[in-house]
């Protein structure tokens, strides 16, 4: 699979062979331990792992951002979660984009049309696709510098986008639950935290998450860390207000569930757009 890097040697230095060998040892290793058990996966590291991606890799490895690939652990439609390693030894979340989705055009265009931040939509697959992963990687960038907690990131080169790793404390390499898989010590104050959360991405990120739910918090001991923010919008784009609607609709019908009482969202909502 990595042969493709191999061919312009004379392109290539010694160092750069060396880490591309070593990924190429860490994937061999990787498949040949998930094939038994599950041989989806070998399917996925060979569609995740195409030219462009590999080279999108290849820039973070010689810019000391990743060392070391260590494997899949989530796999959605439109992108795969990979557990990595920095340079310095800390866990690194890499999300891959995957150009080969192919509702991604039909279902995503509406989030980017619209923001003025991104005028230039037209070209090909590939291009949209490393547009959608710049957006998620400066939308978490906004969000983290307003104080909101997100996986902190670090860097986006192509389709790949380089973030702090979310990991379960009680062991490592695997990502923390989501709020829809726990069950929480203290419901009340989640539920204040997240108000909080939206209020700060609003009013000072001026931004809208536009895909907040149960599904997209993960919660690290006592902590809920907001994630997948490749839709949200800015606070100016014309739907943003319907997708902070439905936010906070989400994320109130959760805790509703869960036996709070959450009162009015619309309230809510109407508290928020005055500020
Ligand atoms: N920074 C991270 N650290 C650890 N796990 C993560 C991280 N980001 C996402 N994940 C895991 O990957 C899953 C999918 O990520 P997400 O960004 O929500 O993509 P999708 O668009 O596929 O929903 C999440 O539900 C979570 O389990
Ligand atoms: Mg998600």
């Amino acid at each position: 699979m990595l042969e493709m890097l191999k061919k312009p040697r004379s392109h290539r230095s010694r160092l750069m062979e060396k880490d591309v060998d070593e990924i190429e040892t860490r994937i061999a290793r990787i498949k040949s331990e998930r094939r038994v058990k599950d041989s989806r996966i070998f399917e996925v590291v060979e569609e995740v792992f195409d030219y462009q991606t590999l080279m999108a890799l290849y820039k973070l490895l010689n810019a000391g951002v990743v060392k070391l690939v260590h494997g899949v652990v989530a796999a959605g439609k439109e992108a795969r979660i990979y557990w990595a390693e920095a340079r310095d030894g800390s866990d690194i979340a890499l999300k891959i984009y995957l150009v080969q989705a192919a509702e991604f055009r039909r279902g995503r265009l509406m989030y980017i049309e619209g923001d003025p931040r991104f005028k230039r939509v037209r070209g090909d697959k590939r291009k949209l696709v490393e547009l959608w992963c710049s957006k998620e990687f400066r939308n978490l960038l906004r969000a983290h510098e307003a104080g909101v907690k997100v996986p902190r990131p670090i860097a986006r080169r192509g389709n790949v986008l380089a973030m702090e790793f979310v990991s379960d404390p009680a062991q490592r390499g695997r990502p923390a639950p989501l709020l829809k898989e726990v069950s929480l010590d203290n419901p009340e104050a989640a539920f204040e935290t997240i108000k909080r959360y939206i209020a700060l991405l609003y009013t000072k990120a001026r931004l809208v998450h536009a895909d907040l739910s149960e599904y997209n918090i993960m919660v690290r001991g006592e902590e809920l860390v907001l994630i997948d923010f490749g839709s949200a919008v800015d606070a100016d784009h014309p739907m943003a207000v319907d997708f902070l609607y439905r936010d906070v609709r989400n994320v109130f019908a959760f805790f509703s569930r869960i036996g709070l009482d959450v009162g009015d969202p619309t309230a809510f909502v109407s508290y928020l757009l005055q500020r």
